[in-house]
């Protein structure tokens, strides 16, 4: 865990990413490939050439405050205006202090005074067929129906409302609703465990849960409501006042009378019209937890107005936002990536946004296309692997569906191999459809490195250029910058509008984990990704992925150490290391080094064991792909586990590097032999 020991680990896992044998990372340096933006493209786009970019990103660098506040003066509505565009107390951040607006307000009430009123806002297929189109007028409807039942729920503004749902229109009007009445929403992916749950709204004080009897995923029932009366039992989480139910599935479940309610009982009665609340534009809109490298998951806090403004903004430039366009970001609401690109962004811009229930199962492995042909989707967001998994089913399921619709296509979450790049751009671009490669993360709120598609070469595998307005660079641990294709750390310079403002409850770990581990440099604090990066001679970025305890699996981030709380808290577990190894599809999956207590037997059994019940503490996105027994773990004389010995021999590789610190020397044969 780095934060204990300074800088000295980031550096050796830095060396040791750069001198891994991953071949995505091999194969990103060597990639020379250009793609220019598809002639014709410029001509409808909002950002039509490289030389618009270069001139808004130098405008934006001169004068950051000038830049913003032009912008939410023009694309955003405000009650009523700010009296300071910025101030910066290092690490401490404010945009457009004294101003006063309702994100909700920006992502419905202002289309209804035009044509949009009628368009269609979100655009839902439901897995087991079913589908819902609701209007921006409907949408507000619902939203306002539902913002007055919180209300009656006794949800006042600045109580903070958990939201476990299932990928359904409910689970986005429960966050507009939220927001409508300043209640900060904090929603919790439905893979999460009851367990994770509970941690969740305990920490973030929830007075009212919203969740569904159930969801589909691969042609089965994830049962929420199961897991919100276990996360509530014997008192889990005594904030927790009610509970309001979708009826989705249908299933029998049982609901407990005076804290339970169904949602359609609620809706109504519920009267259509609720003014949205004028928010100060610092009022926080909502916590979303996101793993890090000591235990428990941190809660980001992001507050209404520069969020609002930032996500409006990347979504209209970097995915060149379209009123024709039909959107479809493959994400979950439970992430970052569903707030800001399914929800927020897209509604705020006033385009359609579609919301997809399922997800690829053997018994329909092509059911997305089927998606994209029967909305004639324009534009494609998913992560690189998803791209993986639809390489691997084979193109069979391609060539029957008309994908002609498709634009322009996007990428998130890590780096994208190049191959993969390059099969995202032929048979689902059909080689005209840009690919925007953004790299951001829950902390960011929005885009920070991404191609333009109408201005920006891109290059497979790289994220490309800092959005205008942002000020990127790759430094040493002094905070110098480093030179043209050294690796070092991802910094950001200037605060943003979407930037986080802290970690809920706890100012110290926010200032302890992003701005303290590289040093201020002439009195300029610099934002730490905690990612390994490049810049190439084109002043392009390469992300090469975390330089923490941060493992990345299938585009979900997870913290080895919450992992390994997890299984630690099993009777049989005495000691545990989780590391993680490559994976074709996944990125990375997990791999856990364990030692058992005294009197336990090593058997498949029991390996079988431990995984399910990772599953049951964190969620199955955290279920180890591989367990490892051993009698001991490699640790250095001060007792610190040496997770890049593991590391390397999680992957197969040979042990490189200094093994001087070793305690014992012979755990090391121990664990080549055993395992
Ligand atoms: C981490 C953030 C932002 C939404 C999804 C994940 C990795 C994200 C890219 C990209 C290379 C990427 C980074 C980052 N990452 N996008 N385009 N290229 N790496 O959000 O869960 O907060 O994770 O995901 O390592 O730090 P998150």
């Amino acid at each position: 865990m780095f934060l204990d020991v300074s800088g000295l680990t980031i550096v050796y896992v830095l060396i040791e990413i750069q001198s891994m044998k991953r071949p995505t990372i091999e194969s990103i340096l060597k990639e020379k490939r250009l793609f220019q933006p598809p002639a014709g493209f410029s001509e409808n786009a909002h950002i039509k050439s490289l030389e618009q970019y270069k001139q808004l990103y130098e405008q934006a660098k001169a004068d950051p405050q000038g830049f913003w506040a032009d912008l939410a003066a023009q694309e955003l509505h405000w009650f009523e205006k700010w009296t300071q565009v910025l101030d910066w107390q290092p690490p401490f951040v404010k945009w457009f202090v004294g101003g006063k607006m309702n994100i909700s307000y920006n992502c419905l009430d202002r289309h209804l005074t035009t044509w949009r009123r009628n368009k269609a806002a979100l655009i839902w297929e439901g897995e087991p067929g079913d589908s819902r189109t609701l209007t921006y007028a409907q949408l507000h409807r619902e939203v306002c129906q539902m913002a007055n039942v919180f209300k009656q729920l006794g949800v006042q503004k600045g109580d903070r409302v958990g939201i476990y749902m299932p990928m359904i229109p409910e689970a986005a009007i429960a966050m507009l609703a939220c927001a409508r009445i300043g209640a900060p929403h904090t929603v919790v992916f439905g893979g999460f465990s009851a367990e994770a749950l509970k941690d969740r709204l305990v920490d973030a004080e929830a007075k009212l849960v919203v969740t569904a009897d159930g969801g589909w995923r691969k042609d089965a029932i994830v049962p929420l409501k199961v897991q919100v009366d276990k996360a509530l039992a014997n008192d889990g989480a005594p904030s927790v006042e009610n509970v309001l139910v979708v009826k989705r599935t249908a299933q029998e479940i049982k609901m407990e009378p005076g804290r339970d309610h169904w949602w359609h009982d609620l809706q109504a009665t519920a009267s259509p019209d609720c003014p949205a609340e004028p928010m100060d534009s610092e009022d926080m809109l909502f916590i979303l937890y996101t793993s890090g490298t000591t235990g428990k998951p941190k809660g980001v806090v992001h507050t209404t107005g520069g969020y609002n403004l930032y996500t409006h903004m990347t979504l209209k430039w970097a995915f060149d936002i379209q009123d024709t366009d039909v959107y479809w970001c493959t994400a979950d609401v439970g992430w970052i990536t569903g707030h800001s690109y399914i929800v927020y962004g897209p509604l705020s811009n006033g385009a359609t946004s579609l919301m997809y229930e399922g997800a690829p199962r053997p018994s329909n492995p092509g059911c997305l296309w089927d998606v994209v042909e029967k909305y004639g989707v324009n534009i494609f967001y998913t992560a690189p692997t998803a791209i993986r998994a639809f390489i691997k089913m084979g193109e069979h399921h391609l060539l029957s569906r008309n994908l002609s619709s498709l634009r322009l296509l996007g990428t998130v979450g890590e780096p994208i191999n190049p191959e993969a790049w390059i099969w995202y751009h032929r048979i689902i671009g059909g080689e005209r459809c840009p690919i925007v490669d953004t790299w951001w993360q829950t902390e960011t709120g929005g885009f920070m490195l991404t191609p333009l598609p109408a201005a920006t070469p891109t290059k497979p595998g790289s994220a490309t250029l800092p959005f205008p307005g942002i000020i990127a660079d790759v430094v040493d641990l002094e905070g110098n910058p480093v030179a043209d294709n050294q690796g070092g750390y991802l910094v950001i310079r200037h605060p943003w509008p979407s930037m986080m403002r802290t970690v809920y409850g706890d100012p110290d770990r926010f200032r302890r984990t992003y701005w303290e581990h590289i040093a201020p440099k002439d009195g300029q604090y610099l934002y730490f990704a905690g990612d390994g990066a490049r810049r190439d001679e084109d002043g392009y970025f390469w992300v090469m992925g975390r330089v923490d305890d941060v493992i990345n699996v299938a585009g979900h981030r997870l913290g080895t150490m919450e992992i390994e709380s997890a299984l630690v808290s099993h009777p049989a577990v005495a000691e545990a290391a989780v590391v993680s190894k490559p994976d074709p599809v996944k990125g990375e999956d997990v791999v856990a080094f364990v030692t058992l207590e005294g009197s336990q037997n090593a058997s498949d059994q029991l390996k079988d064991e431990l995984k399910q019940h990772v599953v049951q503490e964190i969620g199955a996105i955290a279920r180890p792909g591989e367990i490892r027994f051993t009698d001991a773990l490699p640790k250095t004389r001060s007792g610190k586990i040496m997770r890049r010995l593991l590391r390397s021999l999680a992957g197969g590789q040979e042990i490189a590097g200094d093994t001087s610190t070793l305690e014992d020397r012979s755990v090391l044969d121990k664990l080549r032999g055993g395992a």
